[in-house]
């Protein structure tokens, strides 16, 4: 494994092509939650001693290939000078020549951010010349990017083709972490899957039931069981084309013995800013929308936790933005708590709105590993390599 660790790896006067997550939440152009700025910091002040010039890549959002606004890393390097007390220089534009002398101007020690990297064309396509291009941008390359690695994407996968490319100490920290909890796990294992990215997510349910005993799903992937197993969910967000899907997965669990639990009732109102009510689910109307989920949903789940001897968590409840639909997420976030610190289980939960929610609630030290990964969590559970860091063991 190729680490920036390394004492002997001399970066001085380098060009270190850093690939970071800094999609975090936002609201109305204003950072909501900053975990993920500063966990990539202590690899940050590892380059800086060694006097490197860091290059940090990264995205925010899914802007599909071009310039969208309220999607630009602009507040986030700001917010990265503030945490650092040190300037960051940011490179506004999209890849292109300019953009190699804007990095050649930067000295010893200095750091510049390039814009959403998601903004060029070639990023999500992988493209050979698109990856060639990045990596004319550096001497070497360093992912510190674990929640990015499920993607095979130009700046996580197509650029360690051409540049000698390193693991960075987050990145080594949360593959270690996980490594360690799925070879210790003990049964019975539940997960509890939520949120609002559904696409992703609802395809990986249908191969975790061979290895979980329990799969509780809430949040806008709830929905879309609800949806797909004939309730009326009303305006609720939910993912619409994925009915044989479902079937699917209903089959699986038979199949393979592992409990599906979808909720019984929920929170419901016609506003995300409004108030809510608790309604069975047969009793949704047309304008309402699920917004968090209902106190038998909540028993329900507090029996599988207590079984449970091992939990992991992605996805929240509900919009527990709003204190109207925070409970459910609370809730668990509580229960879970408990049983880490009563009985001993292993707890893992991961993806940037699950750590929003547990900092939110202040419950960071309630569980056995906290990842920033959502998808590349989910995707390390099934047992797949990820291939970012199939690409960076290559690269040796
Ligand atoms: C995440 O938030 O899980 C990562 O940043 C990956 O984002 P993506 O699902 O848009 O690829």
């Amino acid at each position: 494994m190729n680490s920036i660790s390394n004492n002997n790896l001399d970066l001085k006067g380098k060009k270190v092509l850093l690939r970071v997550d800094l999609n975090v939440p936002m609201k109305n152009g204003a950072i909501t939650e900053t975990s993920r700025i500063e966990k990539i910091i202590p690899t940050i002040k590892l380059l800086l001693k060694k006097e490197a010039k860091i290059i940090i890549m990264s995205h925010i959002g899914r802007p599909k290939g071009k310039a969208v606004n309220g999607m630009s890393l602009k507040p986030i390097s700001e917010k990265l000078s503030h945490l650092l007390q040190k300037n960051v220089f940011f490179s506004k534009d999209l890849i292109s020549e300019k953009t190699l002398l804007e990095i050649n101007k930067i000295s010893n020690g200095s750091i510049l951010m390039l814009e959403n990297i998601r903004f060029n064309k070639g990023e999500e396509k992988n493209d050979n010349e698109f990856s060639k291009q990045l990596s004319s941008l550096g001497d070497i390359y360093v992912n510190d990017a674990f929640s990015c690695s499920h993607r095979s994407h130009a700046s996580v996968e197509g650029i360690t083709k051409h540049m000698p490319s390193y693991f960075g100490l987050q990145i080594t920290e949360e593959i270690n972490a996980l490594k360690k909890i799925t070879s210790e796990i003990e049964k019975p294992v539940s997960l509890i899957i939520g949120g609002s990215k559904i696409s992703t997510k609802i395809k990986i349910i249908n191969n975790l039931i061979k290895k979980f005993n329990n799969i509780i799903i809430v949040g806008g992937m709830g929905n879309t069981m609800l949806k797909h197993t004939g309730s009326n969910i009303g305006r609720s967000i939910c993912e619409n084309e994925c009915g044989s899907l479902i079937k699917e997965i209903l089959e699986n669990s038979k199949k393979y013995n592992c409990e599906i639990t979808i909720p019984k009732d929920a929170i419901v109102s016609t506003d995300l800013n409004g108030e809510g009510k608790e309604k069975k689910i047969n009793e949704i109307e047309e304008n309402e929308m699920i917004l968090d989920i209902g106190s038998k949903t909540i028993s329900s789940i507090e029996t599988i936790i207590s079984n449970s001897r091992t939990i992991l968590w992605n996805g929240p409840a509900g919009y527990f933005e709003n204190p109207n639909f925070q409970n459910g997420t609370k809730k668990i976030l509580e229960l879970i708590s408990q049983k880490t610190s009563n009985d001993k289980i292993f707890s893992v939960a991961g993806g940037g709105e699950t750590v929003a929610a547990i900092n939110k609630f202040k419950k960071f030290d309630s569980f056995t590993f906290v990842s920033t990964a959502g998808g590349a969590f989910l995707e390390y559970l099934e047992g797949k390599t990820l291939p970012a860091i199939k690409a960076l063991n290559q690269n040796v």
